[in-house]
């Protein structure tokens, strides 16, 4: 994505959470720019239109921020050497920390209406009946590697043929990159109030085989450029 358009896509997605208050305003802003996956999601054409999305661990909810405010921008025109942005997606999102799905709603739905629907809970109890597409971003660690598997098992059962499941995973390794992501992630997640029991990281190859085992044909591509990090996005689809 080029620099001067992706400026006007952070514009446009962050606006909304300046009614929550400045830090989610800040947050939103230094996210949505500095990590590389956002403008990825869109260049690699992830999203099909009309999906329903399902994005467990939501956060603030800048997924749904950012590719509304692409499929807003396309609409009036100012993406026309871009990859076309996906339309028409719903998003239902669930996360553990219940004020930070209150803010993303707060700061989507007067604009988006019930296209955007986040609510507090534990993504390892979430309905995901009726989805297209499941997401997991840099979320599958903070729980235990059964339960890791036991979702998969679930989010398998739950796409129909044409569904995808994309998700982001730190590569767990002895590199120094997987080292400083692990930190990294262990301080922000103080800060933000997240008392963690542990973190449970496997290595991407160990992932893949996860997926594939369970009928998945997955795609894999490092998704760290301009960070310090060891992340891999992967996509998954049901063959
Ligand atoms: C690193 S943040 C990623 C947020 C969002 N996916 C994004 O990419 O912007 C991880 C989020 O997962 C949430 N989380 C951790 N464990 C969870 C669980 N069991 N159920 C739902 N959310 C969870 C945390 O509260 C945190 O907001």
């Amino acid at each position: 994505m080029q620099p001067k358009l992706k400026e006007m896509l952070l514009d446009l997605s962050t606006e909304p959470y300046k009614r929550t208050g400045k830090f989610n305003y800040h947050w939103a802003r230094g996210k949505l720019w500095h990590d590389p996956i956002f403008a990825a999601l869109i260049d690699q054409s992830v999203f099909p239109n009309g999906a329903r999305i399902l994005d467990l661990g939501c956060g603030r909810g800048l997924l749904p921020a950012w590719l509304l405010a692409a499929e807003q921008m396309a609409e009036i025109g100012n993406m026309p050497d871009a990859a076309p942005p996906p339309k028409g997606l719903q998003f239902r999102g669930v996360e553990l920390m219940a004020h930070e799905a209150d803010c993303g709603n707060q700061a989507l739905q007067p604009l988006y209406g019930n296209r955007v629907q986040l609510v507090g809970g534990d993504m390892r109890k979430a309905d995901m009946s009726n989805t297209d597409v499941i997401a997991i971003l840099d979320v599958f660690h903070y729980i235990p590697i059964e339960e890791q598997d036991q979702m998969l098992d679930q989010i398998r059962a739950a796409l129909i043929p044409g569904g995808i499941f994309v998700t982001r995973v730190g590569n767990a390794g002895n590199s120094l990159r997987f080292r400083i992501s692990q930190l990294t992630d262990r301080c922000i997640s103080f800060v933000q109030g997240h008392r963690l029991p542990g973190m449970w990281c496997r290595p991407v190859d160990e992932w893949i085989r996860a997926l594939e085992s369970r009928g998945f044909s997955v795609q894999s591509s490092p998704m760290s450029a301009g960070t310090p990090f060891a992340n891999v996005l992967l996509i998954a689809h049901v063959a």
